[in-house]
């Protein structure tokens, strides 16, 4: 078992496989772009498989790839399905903007990610464009489908910014009414560019939701993730709130990420990391960075404390 300086067990890494994406969202990637990072930089496929094989036999039993877009990395999928094999093999998840998820579907069932979260900030196909830079949003509904279709665990990830999607929100929630889904609002946090814009607050967006869909009913706690769930009356889906920014959940913080340049982040607020690839590169064996990442993991912040320090954009962290 990984357990960190406050007692904490970290069971869950984030895996960010590449800091492309196909998408611009304003306030994940500045207008003047990001810096690329060089390609012998970014861990090779053997690398990230095996960071996470040494991860999971410390005890890490859940793993979420991210981005930038995940899918937009070569040979996803092999990996996907090495890691589905390890001797350990833990529950996996993706998170994806959802544009190239409909072409990769059956290949994610087929090699046992379970869970699979899409960000759509919007139902409206000029907004879309205009927040992401491009006319996708038809793609991304047709991988909403895909995914109901399949039956996979589905998670609709939202921002609400003020002055982009706030008149959203309430439509965006209608999907939960409609279909057996999470949609999960999520309080901006000032990382990067996203420091131009203003988040609304879950507080505002649960009022506002239990005006128009009436009196809000809260589910039991699942999964010891962040995010509250609540259901309506008539709705088969649940509406869920993530609140890094009003309701600080740090006291129950079971993760920590693996960048696509291999450094092991211990807070996603703080630059505070362990680099790995530089150990795997100098030559480590697998019990040596065993022991390196118990003991970063024992100096995990405690908490965010609302200052984010890490000067990184997210399209370089991954969520
Ligand atoms: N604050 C909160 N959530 C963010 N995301 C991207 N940037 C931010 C931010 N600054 C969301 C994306 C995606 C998830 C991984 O993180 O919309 O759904
Ligand atoms: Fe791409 Fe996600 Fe960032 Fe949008 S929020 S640019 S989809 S990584």
């Amino acid at each position: 078992m990984l357990t960190d300086g406050c007692g904490r067990e970290i069971n869950y890494l984030r895996v960010s496989l590449t800091d492309k994406c196909n998408l611009r969202c304003k306030y994940c990637v500045p207008p003047e772009g990001v810096q690329r990072l060089d390609h012998a930089d970014i861990l090779t496929l053997e690398e990230v498989l095996r960071v996470i094989s040494i991860m999971t036999s410390l005890g890490v039993n859940r793993v979420r790839f991210t981005g930038g877009e995940p899918l937009v990395r070569k040979n996803v999928i092999s990996l996907i399905q090495k890691v589905s094999k390890l001797e350990n093999a833990p529950r996996m998840g993706i998170t994806t903007n959802g544009v190239l998820l409909d072409d990769y579907i059956e290949y994610l069932i087929f090699s046992n990610v379970r869970d699979i979260n899409i960000s759509l900030d919007t139902l409206d196909p000029e907004v879309y464009e205009s927040l992401t830079g491009q006319d996708a949003l038809s793609s991304v509904m047709r991988s909403i489908q895909a995914c109901l279709v399949n039956e996979v665990n589905l998670k609709l990830n939202v921002v609400p910014i003020k002055g982009i999607n706030e008149e959203d929100i309430v439509s965006l929630a209608a999907l939960a009414r409609d279909y057996k889904v999470a949609v999960r609002f999520i309080e901006l946090m000032p990382v990067g560019c996203a420091c131009s814009y203003e988040g609304l607050s879950n507080d505002e967006v649960r009022k506002k939701l239990n005006e128009v869909y009436g009196a809000e009913t809260v589910c039991e706690v699942e999964g010891g993730g962040p995010a509250t769930y609540v259901t309506y009356p008539g709705f088969v889906g649940r509406v869920g709130f993530i609140s890094p920014m009003t309701h600080a959940f740090c006291s129950a913080c079971n993760r920590v990420r693996l960048t696509c340049d291999g450094k092991l982040k211990l807070c996603l607020a703080s630059p505070e990391c362990l680099d790995v690839k530089s150990l795997i590169r100098s030559g480590a064996s697998d019990a040596q960075i065993a022991d390196e990442i118990k003991a970063a993991v024992l100096k995990k912040p405690a908490e965010h404390g609302l200052k984010f320090t890490d000067g990184r954009n997210m399209i370089g962290i991954g969520g």
